[in-house]
């Protein structure tokens, strides 16, 4: 036992001299291991007669008890050291100046109907997708456009290749469609907006290949005209707003709805400069109607049970008329000049609490 001096003075230097945790770790190892030299000597005890066990065993405790309170003070010091390097490196000056302005915008589009869907979802809609590429059944048969009919030369599809079964996919000619595959996969009561891409081979001045629409269906056992007149109203006045925009039905023919109107929002055009809200024009903005029985029947809906309304508007021109943007191809020009002026900061999102636009 005449060691026990000299590994103290080892054990005790060796935690005093640990630079971070991991140096301490060894030094535990050691001293306390499995292997350690305290450990060593606890072993030698067995070979020791009763009496020298009991004085060199309770030394050797002793040292033990010294040698790992050391360790953990040693480790106690070096955590809070650590901490406050860590707080150090981690350190915020707040009194930093800002940093530029990020230059990304959100394109008026997704801006657009980031806010159609505020306001729609405070009415208690929700949002429905649907795919880009469709089929003839989803885009027409079911919206009661049949074969042959007319209506399906006034879309300007855009077909895929003949598939072996002789039918051919398309690229979605409306947002109507969204509403066949809501029916059908769910039961009635049904209220859901469906904002999203739909393409018309089409391209001059005032279309585009590509453009977007927001569809909205409602389908309940009571819903009539005068809710679908009442949801637009509130729809537009907010959308714009403005306290008081005129809306007006025009009657009109869509396959999937009876009856049919075409909705028209009240504007002014003094001084050449076009204001949304009450005065001699109008404008139209979408169609809409009452969902065809055929269309419910279409999606095993009873329509001696059900009813309800749907509507459709284009995106583009909403956003046109409410931010004042006048050419609808510079849309999809990718300018990153016309972004900058007509974009919206990412961090600025709409809602109705906190404002549609800022
Ligand atoms: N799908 C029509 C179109 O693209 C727009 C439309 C009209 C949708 C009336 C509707 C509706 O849901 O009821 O021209």
């Amino acid at each position: 036992m005449q060691d026990l001096d000299k590994i103290r003075a080892e054990a005790l230097a060796a935690v005093a001299a640990a630079a971070d945790l991991d140096a301490l770790e060894a030094a535990r190892v050691a001293a306390l291991g499995k292997k350690g030299s305290i450990s060593a000597l606890m072993a030698t005890l067995g070979r020791m007669d009763a009496e020298a066990r009991k004085t060199a065993g309770a030394e050797l405790n002793r040292l033990k008890d010294e040698v790992a309170e050391a360790i953990a003070s040693a480790k106690a010091a070096l955590e809070a050291k650590a901490l406050d390097q860590r707080l150090a490196r981690e350190r915020i000056d707040v009194t930093l100046p800002v940093r530029p302005e990020t230059t990304g915008r959100v394109h008026p589009i997704a801006q657009v109907m980031e806010e159609m869907t505020a306001i729609f979802a405070q009415m208690g809609f929700e949002v429905a997708e649907g795919p880009d590429i469709e089929d003839d059944f989803h885009n027409f048969t079911a919206l009661n456009i049949p074969a042959e009919h007319p209506a399906r030369q006034m879309h300007d599809t855009f077909y895929f290749g003949e598939r072996p079964d002789g039918s051919r996919h398309l690229l979605r000619t409306h947002t109507s469609p969204v509403q066949i595959r809501t029916m059908l996969n769910t039961a009635p009561p049904i209220r859901i907006i469906a904002p999203g891409r739909t393409y018309r081979c089409d391209s001059d001045m005032t279309h585009t290949p590509m453009f977007h629409q927001i569809e909205g269906l409602v389908i309940d056992r009571t819903t009539h005209m005068g809710h679908l007149k009442g949801c637009l109203m509130e729809f537009v006045t907010t959308f714009f707003e403005v306290d008081e925009v005129p809306v007006r039905f025009r009657p009109s023919f869509f396959p999937f709805t009876e009856p049919s109107a075409e909705v028209d929002i009240g504007c002014s055009r003094e001084g050449g400069e076009l204001k949304i809200g009450p005065g001699k024009g109008w404008l139209e903005i979408g169609g809409s109607g009452m969902v065809h029985p055929n269309v419910l029947r279409a999606c095993g809906i009873d329509p001696d049970e059900y009813q309800g309304f749907a509507f459709g508007m284009g995106v583009e021109r909403m956003a046109m008329l409410k931010y004042g943007i006048p050419d609808l191809r510079t849309f999809f020009e990718s300018d990153l000049r016309w972004l900058k002026h007509y974009g919206f900061l990412p961090l600025d999102v709409p809602t109705l609490s906190g404002g549609l636009t800022r």
